[in-house]
């Protein structure tokens, strides 16, 4: 430990009124010095150790992008103008934990393990101040140390109703980065469109990645814009955009929805189907013109649930998402792999030969336990290649599968049944971090419907109070879902995240004893100012929604 002691000659007094940290660090100690450490130019990085490459990098990334500059590193201190980075293996239970100390001879940041060293550095980031004409750079004497509440601090977004370019998912996970977020989810296929590419089924992103057109507005729908939409991410691009998010600490969890809002799959397979001959089925006034033309299934124009799933009568069907998982696993390296298993339509099982011989002759008493046997077939395969299934908490109907971990997205319920059962839960409701509902009341833009203020979703509590205080420990975190049908582009999607994921942020990282409404509306302005230096998008009338 590095601590510079200090006597009792200084005063010790609140901090929160000189720092804007955000999330709001577990402790913040400001000196009544009132002393600054200058950052300049010839600042070195004194590495105290290996594997910080990472924390240094980004460092320089954010200090060249806005300041001009970059600092050197070294492994031996000259002068009194180091920051000095090391970690320590403290093995805490949650990775992240660091302290950080500022006084006019250097900065020490002490992280356990690189985890720690980078959160450190997320700290240094927001104590610099905002760039001006001069490259010295005053940071407040100041002793934090922090830690991380929940081990899940997450966010998924859909790039599957509209698709995100990589540049912009790279933002976003700069973006869960500044926040100390640690997981990013890929919802990657959807029945509007799959975007991952899977070498050996072709069409699955030269046909399912592309729809002909999209429904106009909101219900009843004014039409198609008839405009042919799509994209998808290459396997190269993918690991590309993984080893970025590795570079952050950042594990990101790929979704390969099923049975249900698979419809895209099913255009580009229709065999994927149980009634593969049957036309997709959308009304004429709001088809495309190419959808019009089209003989057999088509990718899905319009938002909701598609009725056309993956057939649970036919082995081909688990052999094809096997052949998928095959080669999702060799391009992520998370222990988790999300599966989906919500809205499942259960009309087409019901008169389907396949299927119902399945339910016969598994002695199964109905649909939902054929969706739960479908989820328990892909988990035993799932688990075979040493990963952990993810499922949307309909997974719980019909027998949950035995290791699956579940995400409670219809209200906390579900989260609070699978804990009651042991099983690990993500905590995702609609109630508090749908960031596709509105953040104001007067229907600023186009929207799916909702309102979800950011007091709200700063005022959410992940583990759930009806659950006996013993299970709490299965809430692993907690996660925002961002489901793009009416966020057409990356500025949209900005604008629908912030600040919501600033408030997000603190209910996961920050202890519940330091979450204090009040005080957060305090500090976010100053975070609003970074995020007009970094050019992001956001809601501005949070105060008044
Ligand atoms: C969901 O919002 N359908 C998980
Ligand atoms: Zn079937």
């Amino acid at each position: 430990m590095k601590f510079i002691l200090l006597g009792l000659l200084f005063f010790v007094y609140d901090a929160e009124a000189q720092v804007n940290i955000i999330p709001q660090p577990a402790s913040v100690i400001m000196l009544k010095t009132m002393g600054y450490f200058s950052l300049n130019p010839a600042t070195k990085i004194v590495l105290e150790g290996s594997g910080m490459d990472n924390s240094v990098s980004f460092f320089n990334d954010y200090l060249k992008q806005f300041y001009g500059f970059t600092l050197q590193t070294t492994s031996k201190a000259n002068g009194n103008n180091n920051i000095f980075l090391n970690y320590e293996r403290l093995d805490d239970s949650i990775p992240g934990a660091y302290h950080l100390a500022v006084d006019k001879k250097g900065v020490h940041i002490e992280g356990d393990n690189e985890t720690g060293v980078f959160y450190g550095i997320q700290t240094l980031i927001q104590l610099l101040p905002l760039p001006s004409d001069t490259k010295t750079l005053s940071i407040p004497d100041v002793q934090i140390e922090d830690r991380p509440r929940f081990a899940y601090r997450g966010l998924m977004l859909d790039v599957g109703r509209h698709f995100m370019p990589v540049s912009f998912v790279k933002r976003f996970i700069d973006y869960l980065a500044l926040h100390k977020m640690n997981y990013f989810h890929w919802h990657l296929t959807e029945d509007q469109g799959w975007r991952i590419e899977i070498k050996k089924y072709p069409l699955l992103t030269q046909v399912g990645a592309w729809r002909s057109g999209t429904v106009i507005g909101k219900r009843p729908w004014k039409g198609s814009d008839n405009q042919r939409y799509g994209g998808f991410y290459t396997q190269d691009q993918i690991r590309d955009v993984v080893a970025y998010a590795s570079a952050r600490y950042i594990t990101i969890i790929p979704e390969i929805e099923m049975p249900g809002h698979g419809s895209a799959a099913i255009a580009a397979y229709p065999w994927l189907s149980c009634f593969p001959d049957e036309k997709t089925n959308i009304p004429d006034s709001i088809l495309s013109d190419d959808g019009k033309k089209a003989n057999g299934k088509i990718v899905y124009e319009k938002w909701g649930v598609a009725e056309d799933v993956f057939c649970a009568g036919k082995d081909s069907v688990f052999q094809f998402l096997q052949d998928v998982i095959d080669e999702v696993v060799l391009l992520f390296p998370s222990k988790y792999i999300h599966v989906g298993g919500d809205e499942c339509p259960k009309t087409n099982w019901k008169r389907c030969p396949l299927c119902q011989k399945r339910i016969h002759d598994l002695g199964l008493k109905d649909e939902h336990e054929l969706q739960s046997y479908f989820i328990q077939r892909m988990e035993k395969y799932i688990n075979s290649k040493g990963k952990t299934l993810i499922g949307w908490d309909e997974i719980l109907e019909g027998g949950l599968a035995p290791n699956a971990v579940v995400m409670s997205w219809r209200g906390e319920k579900g989260g609070i049944e699978a804990a009651k059962q042991q099983h690990t839960v993500i905590m995702t409701p609609t109630t508090y971090v749908y960031f596709d509902y509105g953040q104001s009341r007067h229907d600023d833009s186009l929207t799916i419907g909702g309102f979800i203020p950011l007091e709200k979703v700063y005022k959410y509590e992940p583990i759930p109070a009806e659950l006996p205080v013993d299970d709490g420990r299965y809430i692993l975190g907690g996660q925002a879902n961002i489901w793009t049908e009416y966020m057409p582009w990356p500025s949209k999607v900005e604008y629908m995240m912030f600040p919501r994921v600033t408030a997000l942020s603190e209910v996961l990282w920050s202890p519940k004893s330091a979450r204090n409404w009040d005080d957060f509306q305090q500090r976010l302005p100053f975070e609003l100012k970074r995020y007009d230096l970094w050019g992001t998008h956001y809601f501005h009338d949070w105060a008044k929604p």
